[in-house]
């Protein structure tokens, strides 16, 4: 199975669970990049800004197209109750070419369902497996075993 694993992360977090699943799964792994927000209080504001009012910034150009592999696991930050903005610009872009995905998220605590909605409007593709992380799992490492059942689920073909 040829997979993609595609994430956009401000911060660290999503890239730290994004570089495991792809390890797990044998991936290919591509960083979303987006000049337009930067680590700092003034970057955060306009990030939240931009989620909250459902902004699709500019991202650069990709190395990999998702139509060359057979599912295309796609995962970002949460930003002001919303998928970061890189993230829905990708998705959005790819509508309806998405066939087989699964999503991922990573987030302060904040309930995940809706961005999940969010994620699956955008792509207009039914996930086959979701997860999502609280940064305090990813920064103690303690995301592993959750981060694994998610890889096991989509390696097993099955639903969760
Ligand atoms: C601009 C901004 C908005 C955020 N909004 C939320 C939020 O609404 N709910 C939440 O639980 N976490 C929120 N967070 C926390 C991030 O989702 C969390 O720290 C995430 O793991 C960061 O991922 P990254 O390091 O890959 O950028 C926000 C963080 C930023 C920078």
């Amino acid at each position: 199975m040829r997979t993609l694993v595609v994430y956009y992360s401000l911060t660290g977090m999503t890239r730290t669970v994004a570089g495991m699943i792809a390890t797990s799964l044998s991936a290919d792994l591509e960083e979303i990049a987006c000049s337009d927000y930067k680590p700092g209080f003034l970057g955060y504001l306009m990030a939240a800004f931009d989620a909250w009012r459902g902004h699709r910034p500019a991202i650069a150009p990709l190395r990999y197209a998702p139509e060359n592999y057979d599912l295309v696991i796609v995962g970002g930050p949460m930003w002001a109750g919303h998928i970061a903005t890189p993230v829905a610009a990708y998705l959005a872009a790819l509508s309806g070419r998405l066939r087989n995905v699964a999503f991922f998220l990573t987030h302060g605590g904040a309930p995940p369902e809706k961005v999940f909605l969010e994620m699956k409007s955008l792509s207009g593709a039914l996930p086959r497996a979701v997860v999502s992380l609280r940064e305090a799992e990813v920064r103690k490492g303690a995301h592993a075993m959750r981060a694994s059942l998610f890889v096991d689920a989509l390696l097993a073909d099955q639903p969760v």
